[in-house]
């Protein structure tokens, strides 16, 4: 039998093909393999016991019959894994040295890694709905999530296999345009001579067209007219708005490099404004929509309560009263696009957990709408989050009760791990301390966010986040730069072929390399959960076995077959660490 990347799946399939042709299964058997608790085995298959239940068959008869036929199998060869039948019908599988050590020497770098996780999603197309954020704002600490949670899952589906669109839906279509082109032209404001802090500028008119809104309120239907002008396409207000959305452009892309943020394409709301119309007709042509005090909207009666709003059920508005389209309508209308444009299998948003009615609606009515229409369905999925919160566990905030400023938070980062990486290494020289507390920095704080599960809020701390211990970047980070500092002392690259090592055996080892082999099953819980902090709670995981082993092993021997065979364990860690990190957008170092 040949060494399988992901013996989860492998088992899965075998099983499914020998149950095919073993008398009392047949085609609708699913075997249901899962990792097992570790003290009965590696993988544990549990559907014989539904199965037989359903059929009225005796389970553990069932189970013993299926062991043998697979045994006798050539799938199954005893020396790789071994199978046993437990308590009332499932079947335990248990992976030999031999196969975990084979596994070991069949996969070694990156590629070999991504080899094997392709399969996760073969060549589905995927649209990644990220950051997303709404133009003529200055980006703060509520932005820090979609780019870094978004580029994490990104780079995972990329990884995986996934045909990717990184698509940047940003909102430059909205209402507060209306009253930013009124203060624009009230000041007299020229937007080409606002120079390198635009963007700031830019916010502070909006906030004092807003305020003055409010003193005066006729000013309001003045900017309304501006916003009816610019949605006609005048000229003037045309050429304002294009200046705004540069400008925006220009200051998020700064944040982007930064962060590590990448896009494919930027089709934001106002891309939508002349397809919203076949929606409107496509939706009323089913029956779907209809009129309601001049709006146009979607009830769907089986939404009894919503995931967030506890109030009576609300409808889906997919156009205003005064006829303009709306964020559902854009929403639509992208929807349609990206299934005819990119042919979509599956679409991923990402927002925080405040829009969860809204998307609740959306994939219900493209549901509705798509099965009339007898358009393909592609799969939706909403990834959100919670709040970051202060040490008070309230929303973290200046001290004065402001949003923090997503590049005041960067730059603090950077000086931070700074000093810490300047205490623990005075005597580096100066620039490359900055360049480690870059990667330390940017990459603590990215890890913090993904490391706590995303739907829950979190606490930022910036003693915890750049600590050494703990599930933080820093210690995976100091995991690889001590892992590269013992290929440094023998002088082997830690990249070429081990040669000539002896087979793991000790305790410590084994339990090792067991979990280098966990990488696959992360993988996949992240990818079937889009949730990283499982990679993250992985790498931690391996990072602490790698200390066992250690701890317990000593790696500089002088049998040189056992020495070959722990470098060849330190190598492969550093390679899942680096590979985890990596698709966490987060960059390894040399040393620390
Ligand atoms: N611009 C929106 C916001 O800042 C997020 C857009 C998310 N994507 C979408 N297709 N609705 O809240």
């Amino acid at each position: 039998m040949k060494v399988w990347f992901n013996p989860s799946k492998a088992i899965e399939s075998a099983l499914t093909t020998i149950a095919a042709q073993t008398e009392g299964f047949g085609s609708e058997f699913l075997p249901g393999v899962r990792p097992a608790d570790p003290r009965f085995g590696d993988y544990q298959a549990n559907g014989v016991l539904a199965f037989a239940k359903k059929n009225g068959r005796n389970p553990r008869e069932l189970a013993t019959r299926l062991i043998t036929a697979a045994q006798a199998s050539a799938e199954f060869d005893s020396a790789f894994v071994t199978l046993e039948i437990a308590g009332p019908g499932f079947i335990n599988f248990t992976l030999t040295p031999e196969f975990i050590w084979q596994w070991q020497l069949a996969f070694s770098t990156k590629e070999d890694y991504q080899i094997g996780a392709k399969t996760l999603k073969d060549g589905r197309k995927v649209i990644i709905d990220y950051p997303s954020a709404n133009t003529a704002k200055q980006a703060h600490i509520g932005h820090l999530r979609p780019m870094v949670i978004g580029q994490a899952i990104a780079r995972l589906l990329d990884f995986c296999g996934a045909d990717l669109v990184r698509d940047n839906h940003i909102g430059d279509w909205g209402t507060n345009f209306g009253t930013l082109i009124m203060k624009i032209k009230r000041d007299g404001v020229d937007l080409s001579e606002l120079g390198e802090n635009a963007l700031v500028t830019l916010d502070q008119l909006y906030k004092d067209g807003s305020a003055l809104e409010f003193e005066q309120p006729e000013l309001r239907d003045i900017s309304r007219n501006e916003l009816v002008l610019l949605q006609n396409g005048d000229s003037k207000n045309t050429a304002l708005w294009e200046q705004i959305v540069e400008i925006s452009k220009v200051a998020f892309e700064k944040l982007f490099v930064q962060i590590g943020v990448e896009i494919d394409i930027t089709l934001g709301e106002s891309f939508y404004r002349d397809k919203v119309q076949r929606i409107y007709a496509e939706l009323t042509e089913i029956g779907l929509a209809e009129q309601s005090d001049g709006a146009l909207v979607v009830w769907h009666d089986e939404i009894k309560k919503f995931s967030r709003d506890n109030e009576r059920p609300f409808p889906f508005n997919i156009r205003k009263q005064d006829g303009a389209s709306n964020y559902a309508s854009t929403d639509l209308a992208t929807v349609l696009y990206r299934l005819e444009e990119f042919k979509a299998d599956e679409i991923i948003y990402l927002t925080d957990a405040r829009q969860q009615d809204h998307f609740q609606q959306l994939f219900l009515t493209t549901k509705k709408w798509f099965t009339a229409k007898g358009y393909p369905q592609p799969e939706m999925n909403h990834v959100f989050w919670g709040t970051i919160l202060g040490a008070d566990k309230k929303p973290f905030k200046t001290k004065s009760g402001e949003s923090i400023k997503l590049q005041e938070l960067l730059d603090e980062a950077r000086s931070r791990a700074f000093e810490v990486v300047t205490e623990k290494n005075p005597d580096l020289d100066a620039t490359e301390r900055r360049e480690i507390a870059e990667s330390v920095g940017i990459g603590a704080m990215k890890y913090a966010d993904l490391s706590s599960n995303r739907t829950q809020d979190y606490v930022f701390s910036w003693d915890r986040l750049l600590s050494f211990e703990g599930n933080t970047a820093p210690y995976l980070l100091y995991a690889v730069a001590r892992i590269n500092s013992i290929f440094r002392k023998v002088g082997v690259d830690p990249e070429a072929p081990i040669e000539a090592a002896s087979q793991a055996e000790t305790e410590a080892e084994l339990a090792l390399a067991r979990k280098i082999m966990g990488f696959v099953t992360a993988l996949e819980l992240t990818l079937n959960d889009l949730r990283p902090h499982f990679l993250c709670t992985y790498l931690y995981e391996l990072a602490g076995a790698y200390s066992s082993f250690y701890n317990a092993d000593k790696v500089l021997v002088d049998d040189t077959a056992v020495q070959a065979r722990r470098l060849l364990l330190c190598a492969r860690t550093r390679t899942v660490l680096m590979t985890g990190l990596d698709l966490l957008g987060i960059k390894s170092l040399e040393r620390m």
